[in-house]
């Protein structure tokens, strides 16, 4: 069953689909760019992440091409959706999920670390699909500036999620119209934890107010063209969890990312994901159902698969430091006890970061987002060359030249970490375990 194609008036699409620059970029000397420059944004609004481990340079490289949204299609289109019993919206939300191709290893949503040039990297390496970063619905509508620095995608950038936070039906409707064509599913953040959330009324903060869920997967649900995906924490008490996701699929959601661990288990590094809980989801439910904690290599996909039964997985944390895990690599901390059947994968974090970096200069995004994920990937090197490290945080303008400069200092100094494979690993045992 197919969605019913939406009439749009696209305005200057091209610039999301950046066409492959003729000539190599020159090596961008960098400005600074100010994302807090509309009066109607609070800064604090912007961020909201897992991880503490941001920095907020927002600098953006100078080549960056100018992109922008096309205009919103009527708000008056006619639903495809309608209200369908329950049985026949399971029936669409598997037709969906089928054309997709059923995609099993999935980029998790991240804030500033899941942006384009990072998702076609994962994609490169054994990526089935991937979320945006969470956007903020009422700043999406509200500033161009917001959505041409925080929204970009290209033809290639599919299957993809396009993920935002919101509190209020209309402005979420309004945003999402904005990202349809683009977008295989739209997602509403309901898992955030942080401070921000609780501020803003947003994410697993809305676990306090179901009805208002209701209200935001049901407008999405009637009048997109697109299906409506959510992403939930669980609840304490795993009855509740049940209730939360049936209510879910009431309403008209689509496909359903659980994350096992609750609102208040933050540290992801200190909690482990509850498999069991997300098991217990996705037997209630007659949607797809997507696992989200403790992926942290092939096996543990395997297994969450096998233990929870779920369509797919999300990992977030650990492809920050390997964005090959899905290709079968894993980092030193997972072959400890196993070193004799693990062999070097040729390949090591300093090569992602050329491919990054590269992917960077094709598909430009704000600096802030770079520097994060250099840390990421080379959080162990530095350990080695703390002084590097220290070199880099130095740098309040960062260039291309200068990081392609230290991945050569680094090789220099004589680190290497490699990634490894293991046999369990073996990229065409695990396709044809997971096809089965
Ligand atoms: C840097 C970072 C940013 C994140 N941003 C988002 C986000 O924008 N939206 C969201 O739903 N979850 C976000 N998360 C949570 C992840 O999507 C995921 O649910 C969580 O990290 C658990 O998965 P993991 O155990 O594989 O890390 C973020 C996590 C990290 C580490």
């Amino acid at each position: 069953m197919n969605f019913k194609p939406i009439t749009m008036i696209p305005l200057r699409v091209t610039s999301l689909y950046p066409p492959l620059p003729t000539v190599k970029p020159t090596m961008a000397q960098t400005r600074t760019r100010t994302l807090h420059s509309d009066p109607s944004q609070d800064s604090d609004d912007l961020l909201c992440s897992d991880s503490n481990n941001h920095d907020n340079q927002q600098e953006q490289p100078e080549h960056e091409e100018p992109s922008s949204l096309p205009e919103t299609a009527s708000s008056s289109l006619p639903s495809p959706r309608g209200y369908l019993s329950g049985e026949a919206r399971a029936e669409r939300a598997w037709a969906h999920w089928t054309k997709l191709g059923r995609p099993k290893l999935i980029v998790a949503p991240m804030v500033d670390n899941s942006e384009l040039p990072f998702r076609m990297l994962c994609r490169r390496y054994g990526a089935e699909a991937a979320y945006t970063p969470m956007l903020h619905s009422r700043i999406f509508t509200e500033s161009e500036k917001y959505r041409n620095e925080e929204f970009a995608t290209c033809k290639e950038d599919r299957p993809l999620f396009v993920q935002f936070c919101a509190n209020d039906p209309e402005i979420l409707l309004n945003a999402a119209r904005r990202v349809e064509p683009y977008c295989d599913y739209v997602d509403i953040n309901l898992g955030c934890p942080q401070r921000i959330a609780r501020r803003g009324n947003y994410g697993a903060f809305l676990m306090d107010n179901l009805p208002l869920v209701k209200s935001l997967v049901e407008k999405l649900a009637l009048n997109l063209n697109v299906p409506v995906s959510c992403k939930i924490r669980v609840f304490p008490n795993l009855q509740d969890t049940i209730k939360y996701a049936k209510m879910l699929e009431d309403a008209g959601c689509s496909l359903l990312a659980v994350h096992g661990r609750t609102r208040d288990e933050k540290d992801g590094k200190k909690f482990r994901a509850d498999w069991n809980a997300i098991k217990a989801v996705k037997n209630a439910l007659r949607i797809p159902v997507l696992a989200n904690g403790n992926v942290r290599h092939m096996e543990d996909v395997q297994k969450c698969l096998e233990e929870t039964g779920c369509e797919g997985v999300l990992s977030a944390e650990s492809l920050l430091e390997n964005p090959a895990l899905f290709a079968g690599f894993r980092t030193a901390e997972w072959i400890v006890g196993s070193e004799e059947i693990s062999k070097d994968g040729n390949l090591d974090q300093a090569d992602l970061l050329v491919e990054y970096l590269k992917l960077c200069e094709k598909y430009p995004v704000p600096w802030r987002m770079i520097r994060s994920h250099v840390h990421k990937l080379l959080g162990e090197w530095f350990r080695i060359q703390p002084g590097v490290r220290g070199d880099l945080n130095a740098q309040n303008r960062l260039t291309f030249e200068f990081l392609y400069n230290l991945v050569d200092r680094l090789r220099e100094l004589g680190v290497r970490i490699p990634l490894y494979k293991k046999d369990a690993d073996d990229a065409e045992i695990l396709a044809d375990d997971l096809a089965s």
